[in-house]
């Protein structure tokens, strides 16, 4: 049986209370059919990965806004993408677990949440009339082999960093008043949801590292900064570009080259890396990879 001891339960808990007061079913909240604000982006302009580059200057005012959609819906594909790998994680983890425990239940919960989110992003790329930016197939191999065989603090880190990096960029779009109201909506929901499952992340994570001996942790130093590296590159999907009549190697090499697109990268990880760093998760060869990712 895995984890039931009282602190585990105590925080599994208060995140059950808190998600019978707080969930949403986008479903139902969100009016999917109404008519999107001419001119206005789906994402803060500088936060796109071609702001500022000379690209970008040849780009007219409707095609940034267009690009950024498209932008917005590769981050959705990539969202759902991961959200897929993560139930299953969860889903294998409860498989061995106590069911009578917070702790699983809360697992399902999360599960529950998830469901939900894939769903709604699903609805945001029909909506937005944009197609799906599915991963390469070496990323989707790789995606299979993580769900497939990730546990301890390899499984909890891998979901943090692509739950963190996605939540920078969706706080600031759903403060953001200037922006298309459905995107603010959907980021609205999944940024409250997400803060439980982040909370669940870090707590079960601090458990795995105490529990991993040295080559658990070498591992997982190597596969958390493999993790990294897709999720950072698969943030813009190179078609995105060729939806402003960009070439897609093009508008990759650009973006990769672009000091505010760099920036960018790094403030969206830095908190994720700050706790996964503190937790000893960010060295060695593995640390090499959040650097060529551009996240450090
Ligand atoms: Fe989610
Ligand atoms: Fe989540």
């Amino acid at each position: 049986m895995e984890t039931t001891e009282p602190e585990s339960t105590a925080v599994a808990d208060r995140l059950l209370t808190s998600s019978l007061r707080t969930s949403y079913d986008p479903v139902v909240e969100i009016d999917w059919d109404a008519p999107h604000t001419p001119g206005a982006y789906w994402l803060p302009p500088h936060r796109s990965s071609l702001y500022g580059t000379p690209l970008w200057s040849g780009l007219t005012e409707e095609q940034r806004v267009e690009l950024t959609k498209h932008e917005v819906a590769s981050a959705a594909s990539a969202g759902l993408w991961f959200e897929t790998i993560l139930m299953q994680m969860l889903i294998r983890q409860y498989y061995d677990d106590d069911p009578t425990s917070r702790h699983a239940q809360y697992a399902l919960t999360e599960v529950a949440d998830e469901c939900r989110h894939s769903i709604m992003f699903g609805r945001l790329i029909e909506a937005m009339g944009c197609p799906v930016y599915r991963a390469s197939a070496v990323d989707h191999w790789l995606g299979r082999f993580l769900k497939t065989t990730a546990s301890g603090p390899r499984m909890y880190a891998a979901i943090l960093i692509a739950e963190e990096i996605l939540d920078a960029f969706q706080r600031e779009i759903m403060a953001d008043e200037s922006l298309q109201p459905l995107i603010r909506m959907v980021s609205r929901i999944h940024v409250v949801e997400e803060a439980r499952h982040v909370r669940f992340a870090r707590d079960e994570l601090a458990r795995q590292v105490a529990a991993a001996g040295p080559v658990g942790m070498a591992y997982a130093r190597l596969l958390i900064g493999r993790a990294a590296y897709t999720i950072a590159n698969r943030l813009v999907h190179p078609s995105a570009y060729a939806a402003v009549g960009i070439a897609p190697q093009v508008g990759r090499a650009a973006a990769r080259a672009n000091p505010h697109w760099q920036a960018t990268l790094r403030w969206s990880a830095a908190r994720v890396h700050a706790h996964l760093a503190d937790a000893g998760l960010v060295a060695g060869p593995g640390r090499l990879l959040w650097v060529r990712a551009g996240l450090i």
